[in-house]
């Protein structure tokens, strides 16, 4: 009895040492489990569900663009150009952003404080015209669930995952299964996460002066928290994670200010989570930047011209060097290896004769 109490204490000891870092604040578990929307609840099958339709090109009106085109899983769900051209030929006007933690980001994209669910956000690049990523330009509902009904496995798989909804084949249960599949993307196994978690050794010096230096310097303000961004702070508003750090030359990307219309949001965008940023170059709203030393010194670049303190310091070489190996150490190689993230075998998930045809349809 004795044993197995000193047993309880000393695992008690082992996880409270694991679970605190160096400076005593709480870092999350590997594991955490992300939020959950009540309206949309993950199951294993609508997870699956929303991977295949995050790679199936079929999402796109001549079928040549899926989700995965644009957003890479080797790095970290972007891609190296720029920005893309649309579905059209339009020239893209946004670098491609990282998913890596999603679920807890309290508004989405460079710009769209009112894209507040993913639920939303999913239709965007499907439906949206500014750009035309996939094409549907808002004639998904009847053509792209008509097409999904007469492929393979979906009309199983939408009745294993949607069965309150009598396996609806709908743009609506689309976006569901994209979000609940987007939520697991949880980043959270860096040899940063590591160190935090008590591993001391799982970062070198210099990143270690790197993560001083991304404190003393403020960084940690906008790029808060065990997501690296204010839009996943708890009880902040989307506003508050827009910031400006070069004020737009005439007639380019307003950011913020496109949706608010408010001249004092021009040129604000939304902080961006920095997991696995070291594989994900270009960098900024418009991929202007091609260097991550570029992008840190992109934020003190123009001080004096806005008003904020944070970006009115200097940084030497030696300091910029130390804050990229820090960066470099927010690489998850669990994340970007995870192969439940992955393109999905071929084949049917769950066996096509097994599945009840729904009196709805
Ligand atoms: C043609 C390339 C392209 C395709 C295809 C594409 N995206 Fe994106 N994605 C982008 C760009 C560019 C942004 C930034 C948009 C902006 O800020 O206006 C983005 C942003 C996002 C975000 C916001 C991330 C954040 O940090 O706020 C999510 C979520 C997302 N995409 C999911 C998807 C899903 C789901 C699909 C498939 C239905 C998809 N994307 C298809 C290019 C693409
Ligand atoms: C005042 C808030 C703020 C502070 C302080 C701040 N950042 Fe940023 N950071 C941002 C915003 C906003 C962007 C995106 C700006 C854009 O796209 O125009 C950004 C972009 C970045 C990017 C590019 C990420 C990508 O995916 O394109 C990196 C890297 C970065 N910051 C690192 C740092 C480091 C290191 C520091 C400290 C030296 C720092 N930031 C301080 C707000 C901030």
């Amino acid at each position: 009895m004795a044993a197995a109490l000193a047993c309880v204490a000393l695992t008690g000891l082992v996880a409270c040492v694991s679970s605190v870092s160096p400076s005593g604040e709480p870092w999350p578990a590997a594991d955490l489990a992300p939020p959950s929307h009540a309206d949309n609840p993950p199951t294993p099958v609508k997870i699956e569900l929303g991977r295949r339709l995050f790679y199936d090109a079929d999402l796109s009106w001549d079928g040549t663009v899926s989700c995965a085109t644009c957003h890479e899983q080797k790095r970290g769900f972007t891609d190296p150009n720029k920005t893309r051209q649309g579905f059209d030929g339009a020239p893209g006007e946004r670098n491609i952003q990282t998913l890596a933690n999603v679920a807890w980001f309290n508004s989405l994209t460079w710009g769209g404080p009112h894209v507040d669910t993913l639920e939303h956000q999913a239709l965007i690049p499907i439906e949206g015209f500014v750009p035309v990523e996939m094409g549907f330009g808002g004639k998904a509902e009847g053509a792209l669930a008509q097409r999904l009904k007469g492929k393979a496995c979906y009309p199983s798989l939408f009745r294993a995952a949607f069965p309150e909804r009598n396996g609806e084949l709908s743009i609506d249960t689309i976006v569901m299964a994209l979000s609940v599949f987007q939520r697991e993307l949880v980043s959270l196994d860096a040899p940063y996460d590591r160190y935090r978690r008590g591993e001391a050794n799982a970062i070198s010096a210099q990143a270690k002066r790197g993560a001083a230096l991304f404190e003393s310097k403020q960084c940690v303000s906008c790029h808060a928290g065990p997501h690296f961004t204010d839009a996943a702070l708890p009880g902040r508003t989307p506003y508050e994670a827009f910031h400006m750090l070069a004020p737009p030359a005439a007639g380019k990307d307003a950011g913020l200010q496109r949706i608010t219309q408010k001249a004092e949001d021009t040129g604000k965008f939304r902080t961006p989570g920095l997991r696995n940023v070291a594989l994900s170059a270009p960098y900024m709203h418009n991929g202007e930047v091609a260097t991550l030393p570029d992008a840190i010194r992109h934020h003190f670049a123009v001080a004096g011209k806005q008003s904020d303190p944070r970006l009115k310091q200097t940084l030497n070489d030696a300091e910029v060097a130390d804050l990229i190996a820090f960066l470099e150490a927010l690489t998850d190689q669990t994340f970007i290896k995870n192969p439940a993230f992955a393109l999905p075998k071929p084949g049917c998930p769950v066996p096509e004769d097994d599945a009840k045809p729904s009196s709805a349809r």
